[in-house]
């Protein structure tokens, strides 16, 4: 199998800022007919030739747009972040096939946010709270020194409000739109995520005192 022959190809686009695309990505969509993402990934290419596609949150009939179009030209999906971490790129590669897919990596907003707040990430648990609330046992995390929630909605900031006083004591850090101009990383009080009006493009990062400390 030939990887430039494949059909698709998904590419990561990094957590928003212009600095953080790839050149690998940038090439990808000036060679693409036809690109598919959401408008503010598609803002990002404003020079690219293809034909554009906007699709929303709904996974189903952003299929069902590539279904329609799938060998009559190759296209290029945009995906925020890095594909392989929640996002487009799962459903897309479990619709149409590994062989169909080629993948172009990028840098994750958990990237962004571990190195925001000076910390690696080698022994980090990820969670997503974008859309569903994960469904997770509060005593699987107790023991891990580094937790980082991707986020973007009140009732999910109260969820993270409420996980963190059950771990305590941990210390809240609060990422929103890394790479980005308005970038903030603002340390909180569990309780102070409860009602917290963020960005919709938030990471939170609930890390073990000892952690930050050391
Ligand atoms: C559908 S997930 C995509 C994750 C993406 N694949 C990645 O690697 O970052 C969307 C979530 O990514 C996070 N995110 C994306 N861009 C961000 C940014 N610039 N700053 C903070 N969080 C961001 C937010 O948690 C948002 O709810």
């Amino acid at each position: 199998m030939v990887v430039t022959d494949r059909p698709i190809t998904i590419v990561g686009c990094g957590p928003g800022g212009p600095a953080y695309l790839t050149d690998a990505a940038r090439h990808a969509v000036d060679q693409a007919e036809l690109l598919i993402g959401a408008n503010r990934l598609l803002a990002l290419f404003p020079d690219a030739k293809g034909e554009r596609i906007a699709v929303g949150a709904d996974i189903n009939a952003a299929l069902q747009v590539m279904e329609t179009r799938l060998g009559q030209t190759p296209m290029v999906v945009l995906v925020t972040g890095d594909p392989g971490l929640h996002s487009l790129a799962s459903p897309v590669v479990c619709h149409f096939g590994r062989a169909r897919c080629r993948i172009i990596p990028a840098v994750s907003s958990v990237q962004a946010a571990f190195a925001a707040a000076g910390l690696d990430w080698m022994d980090a648990r990820i969670l997503s709270a974008h859309g569903a609330l994960p469904d997770i046992d509060t005593r699987e995390l107790a023991p891990v020194g580094k937790i980082a929630i991707l986020t973007g909605s009140s009732a999910a900031l109260h969820w993270i409000g409420e996980l963190a006083v059950r771990l305590a004591p941990r210390r809240i850090l609060v990422c929103e739109d890394l790479t980005l101009p308005g970038e903030r990383v603002t340390e909180v009080k569990a309780d102070a995520l409860i009602g917290l009006e963020a960005s919709s493009r938030t990471v939170v990062l609930l890390v073990r005192p000892e952690v930050l400390e050391g």
